[in-house]
């Protein structure tokens, strides 16, 4: 590796497995990661908690004026609270691609991504990174798998999350509405970049992905 800035984008479905392998990334090669998922997950969660319509554009807005989300060492806060726990329940899994499709909320989530990832080696993961946030990025990976695999995972983390009343046929039609939402909707659409890697994670462990995109920056 040269003396430059390392910049990574991740893109891809829900339950492809970016997260997992963006963290391992990050720690192995000392970046700053950031979820920017977590950032959309967390500002559903208060607008659920407020019991706000997640079709009612203007309170959104309000409610985002007056919200303030922040990573320190790797959780997420909203409002000063740790909120990791709370944002991958099942309810925000359902309302979050609803909140995430509206333009004037993903554009303050910009602004706030490209100012965490500004002046630091960063890996940053969601489903417009690489196309919208981080267009410059030295290095983008699109990582997918089959959606029957993603809502296997999806299913085993919420059961070991605790969640009761839940089956694997309501967690793949939540994904693939989910991956609806996502790819169609008019404002940065979950799209692969053209110049993006794809890495498919359906028959790969954690270890192969990781070790691939570390090659891959290390120039191997
Ligand atoms: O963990 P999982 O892959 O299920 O999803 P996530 O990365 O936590 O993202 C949750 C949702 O936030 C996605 O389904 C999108 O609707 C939205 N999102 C987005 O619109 N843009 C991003 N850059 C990241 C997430």
């Amino acid at each position: 590796m040269n003396n430059k800035r390392i910049v990574v984008a991740v893109d891809g479905p829900a339950g492809a497995g970016k997260s997992t392998i963006s963290k391992r990334v990050a720690k192995i090669l000392n970046l700053e990661y950031i979820d920017t998922g977590a950032m959309y997950r967390a500002l559903t969660l208060k607008i659920l908690r407020k019991g706000i319509n997640p079709k009612d554009v203007t309170k959104i807005m309000e409610v985002m004026e007056e919200t303030i989300i922040f990573f320190k060492n790797n959780h997420i806060y909203l409002d000063g609270t740790k909120v990791d726990e709370e944002i991958r329940k099942n309810i925000v899994n359902k309302h979050v691609s609803e909140i995430s499709k509206i333009g004037k909320v993903r554009e303050k989530m910009v602004d706030m991504q490209r100012k965490l990832s500004e002046s630091t080696n960063v890996i940053m993961d969601g489903r417009d990174i690489g196309t919208v946030v981080l267009p410059h990025a030295n290095y983008k990976f699109f990582i997918t798998a089959s959606v029957e695999e993603r809502a296997r995972r999806r299913y085993k983390e919420l059961l070991e999350r605790g969640e009761k009343n839940i089956s694997y046929d309501q967690v793949l039609s939540d994904i693939k509405e989910r991956d609806r939402i996502d790819s169609t909707r008019q404002i940065a659409p979950l799209k692969k970049s053209p110049d993006a890697l794809v890495i498919d994670t359906t028959n790969k462990t954690i270890d192969e992905c990781v070790n691939q995109i570390i090659g891959i920056i290390e120039g191997r």
